[in-house]
This record gives C-alpha cells, sequence and structure tokens, in this order.
C-alpha cells in the first residue's frame, strides 16, 4: 500500500514550490500560514468575488459526488471555514464532519459560523492539525473530503497516505482543486482573468494583493489531472477517477481504500489421529 521509498526519500531535494517561487521544504507551510491568517476574515467574500459564486456550485457537485448518508463520519482536511462541511451536513442529516485545518485564523471564522447556524458541537468539530500528519486515530472515517486545500499542502503524497491511514477500509478520498483546463479558448480568458484580475480584486477588497498573487501561481504549480491520479494510485487508492468542472478550471478526484480482503486460513494441520503415514 505505501510507497517503496520513504517520505525522506522521496523529497530529498528539500524544496517546493510557493507560488512560482521555489523555496526551502520546511518554509512552505509558514509561508501559507502567513496567507491563511491574512486573507481568513474575507475569505468567503473573497471566494464568491473571484469566482463570481461559481465555486459555489463546484462545491455543491463535489457533495454530490460524496453522496453523504446519515451515519456517515466525514473528515474534512483543510477544511477552513467549512464551506464543505456545511453542505455535508445540509444534504444528509445525522452525518458527523470534523474540519480540520493547519490555520486557527480559519477555523475560528468556521466556528462562528457554526455557532450563528445553531451547529451543535456534536455534530460539526474543528479540529486544528497539520494535513501531514492528522490528529485522529487509523481508520476512524468512513470519507476524507479536501477542497482546494491539497495545493497548499507542501508535501501531497504524504497527505494522501495520512487520508488512507485514518479512512476506514472501503473508504472514500474525494479532492476537490484547481487543475488544468482543458479547452484552449477557455484556458486563454482564464489566464488572462486569473493573473490580470485576481490580484487587483484582492488588492481592492483585501488589501493584499501577495495573497491572491500566490494563489493564482500555485494553481499553475499542482499537479496535473492524471498526475495526480499517478499519486493517489501509487499511495494505494483503488477505482480512482477524475471528474472535470468547467473545463478543468477544476477537477474532483476520487478514489477508495481497499475494503479488507479476508485471507483464506490454510487447512490445521491433521490431528495425530488423522495423521497418516505410509
Ligand atoms: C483555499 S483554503 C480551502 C478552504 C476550504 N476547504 C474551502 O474549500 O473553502 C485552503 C486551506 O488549506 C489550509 N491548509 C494549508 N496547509 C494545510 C495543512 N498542511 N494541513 C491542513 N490544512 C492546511 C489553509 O489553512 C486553508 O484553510
Amino acid at each position: 500500500m505505501r510507497r517503496a521509498l520513504p517520505v525522506a526519500a522521496r523529497h530529498a531535494t528539500g524544496t517546493t514550490h510557493f507560488g512560482f517561487r521555489d523555496v526551502p521544504l520546511d518554509a512552505k507551510q509558514s509561508l501559507v500560514g502567513g496567507v491563511f491568517a491574512r486573507v481568513a476574515s474575507r475569505y468567503d467574500v473573497m471566494n464568491d468575488l473571484m469566482s463570481a459564486g461559481t465555486h459555489r456550485a463546484w462545491k455543491s457537485s463535489f457533495v454530490n459526488a460524496l453522496a453523504p448518508v446519515a451515519g456517515m463520519k466525514v473528515l474534512d482536511c483543510a477544511g477552513g471555514t467549512g464551506d464543505i462541511a456545511f453542505r455535508v451536513l445540509r444534504a444528509a442529516p445525522g452525518t458527523t464532519v470534523t474540519v480540520c485545518d493547519i490555520s486557527r485564523e480559519m477555523l475560528d471564522v468556521g466556528r462562528k459560523r457554526a455557532r450563528d447556524a445553531g451547529v451543535s458541537e456534536d455534530v460539526l468539530r474543528f479540529v486544528e492539525g497539520n494535513a501531514e500528519n492528522l490528529p485522529f486515530g487509523d481508520e476512524s472515517f468512513d470519507a476524507y473530503t479536501i477542497s482546494f486545500g491539497m495545493r497548499n499542502v507542501p508535501r501531497p503524497d504524504v497527505a494522501v497516505d495520512e487520508a488512507l491511514r485514518i479512512l476506514k477500509p472501503g473508504g472514500r478520498f474525494l479532492m476537490l482543486e484547481f487543475a488544468e483546463v482543458r479547452n484552449e479558448a477557455v484556458k486563454r480568458l482564464y489566464d488572462a482573468y486569473s493573473f490580470g484580475v485576481i490580484p487587483a480584486i484582492g488588492e481592492a477588497v483585501a488589501g493584499d494583493r501577495d495573497s491572491y498573487q500566490y494563489l493564482v501561481e500555485s494553481i499553475r504549480k499542482f499537479p496535473k489531472q492524471e498526475e495526480f491520479l499517478q499519486i493517489m494510485n501509487s499511495a494505494g487508492l483503488r477505482s480512482t477517477s477524475v471528474t472535470d468542472y468547467s473545463f478543468g478550471i477544476a477537477a474532483c478526484y476520487s478514489g477508495f481504500k481497499p475494503a479488507i480482503t479476508r485471507t483464506v486460513q490454510a487447512s490445521p494441520p491433521p490431528t495425530n489421529s488423522e495423521t497418516t503415514s505410509t
């Protein structure tokens, strides 16, 4: 199930991307932390503005793909202000959702949303934690979701390994992430909009151009659809698939932790009385 190479060897170069910059692997998480600490209070409104509300449709399709049912225990990793969690709870009352995120500021906004909506901590918990080292036991969730979070994690392959660890056998991995636009005309428009408009909206509305410049750059650096499927497959996820949303501006990745395969017990050795010899 795990890759042959240990994590240290897989990340031997010790560098990664922070937007278009190469940075030491260890530095990325705190740079990302700075971005989300700065944007947390305006995160939800900025999502609506930048995507003209499209992120809502993607998130709804994503939760439809999950098809939650009562009794399901869902971990929404890098769940931020709780957008996916609230949708899951609305779609299937009786589910319980744990939002895990590394940013205290994002979680605080989520907790306030939950209080304002009267959602009890019995069904929705907010937990501070790192996707690469989740603070949960093995095989403790039926589903692992991550929406627009994986791109920010320094070592996505380590995060996928962690997802597999906390999933019950047969559990579902579902990821929503920006991806490669597969239509040339849409790609040209999207690139012009991303680089020409989004950082400017960030500056005008949130007074923070740099965080939104990071956003558009990080999208270009993230593995493309087939590459991420390979990461999922080599981690041991099965029945993997990817579905493009809006020509691949975003994509929904799905996979399953293998169910326990029963090993057929070898027949017990014959008892003395059954022993025959020639
Ligand atoms: C773009 S937001 C997505 C929030 C939410 N899932 C959504 O779809 O609106 C990315 C989130 O990833 C979180 N994050 C970044 N690195 C993380 C890590 N290593 N572990 C857990 N969360 C992380 C950030 O704090 C931020 O809340």
